[in-house]
């Protein structure tokens, strides 16, 4: 059971001290009856709210796809650049999201976003090897054995050695490319081990999410119930 108040001010749907007026004036039922008390306990999982006469639907997390658009930075926030969170709703943003993984400035793709800061962390938890898979064109051209590199665990920079990961070349400087690993600028720096110049790089992939190719660069939308269930199914195991 927790605190009215503290049940809408968690969705976003205002600051605590509005939200508490709010409530003090009549603006909220909880099963039918108006509450004008804002420390009433409810169950939010299963209370029936109203706010201002309009159906108040709970969630306990939120998690957004989106489609990254080049030039906004993965950070909640950034003094000078646009971030990827610069023009969520305002009832997202008070909620506390932010991008569960990283992309390069330039890159684009699929980024969850969310509040859900444990799965968010099994998610990106090394040990936990989620796939991510990329897109890319690169100028060059990349070793004859590149994709056995890639599959032995190619090293990196002189002395990293990546985990084992998958290159599908597609012809014309376009290929796929598997990891289980977060690595900064992972996907580049193994593409230039193996001779090449990333160019574009989009991530296809990330766990059981594929990229809705409906969405525009930069769009957005909530994942779907099954989508929420896959991420929770992988991240599952480990929790407590
Ligand atoms: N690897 C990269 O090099 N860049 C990205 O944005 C993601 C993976």
């Amino acid at each position: 059971m927790e605190r009215l108040d503290k049940v809408l001010g968690s969705q976003g749907a205002g600051t605590r001290r509005e939200l508490q007026e709010r409530i003090r004036r009549g603006a909220v039922t909880v099963d039918g009856r108006i509450v004008r008390r804002p420390e009433t306990k409810i169950d939010p999982e299963n209370a029936r709210i109203t706010l201002d006469g309009a159906p108040f639907v709970y969630r306990k997390y939120v998690y957004l796809m989106m489609n990254k658009a080049p030039g906004l930075l993965c950070a909640t926030r950034d003094p000078e650049a646009p971030t990827v969170l610069t023009g969520l709703p305002e009832t997202i943003l008070r909620r506390g999201v932010f991008p569960a993984g990283r992309l390069d400035r330039d890159s684009v793709g699929l980024l969850l976003i969310t509040d859900d800061g444990d799965t968010a962390h099994l998610l990106l938890s090394p040990s936990r090897h989620v796939k991510k898979t990329y897109f890319i064109r690169y100028d060059g051209t990349l070793d004859a054995d590149a994709a056995g590199r890639f599959a032995e665990g190619i090293r990196i920079d002189g002395d990293e050695l990546c985990l084992p990961a998958e290159l599908v070349l597609l012809g014309d400087g376009e290929a796929r490319v598997t990891v289980t690993e977060g690595r900064y600028h992972q996907v580049k720096r193994m593409i230039a081990a193996a001779g090449g110049t990333v160019t574009f790089l989009r991530r296809e992939r990330f766990g059981p999410l594929v990229l809705d190719e409906t969405l525009a660069e930069g769009g957005w939308r909530e994942l779907y119930e099954d989508e929420i269930a896959q991420i929770r199914e992988i991240t599952r195991k480990t929790r407590g």
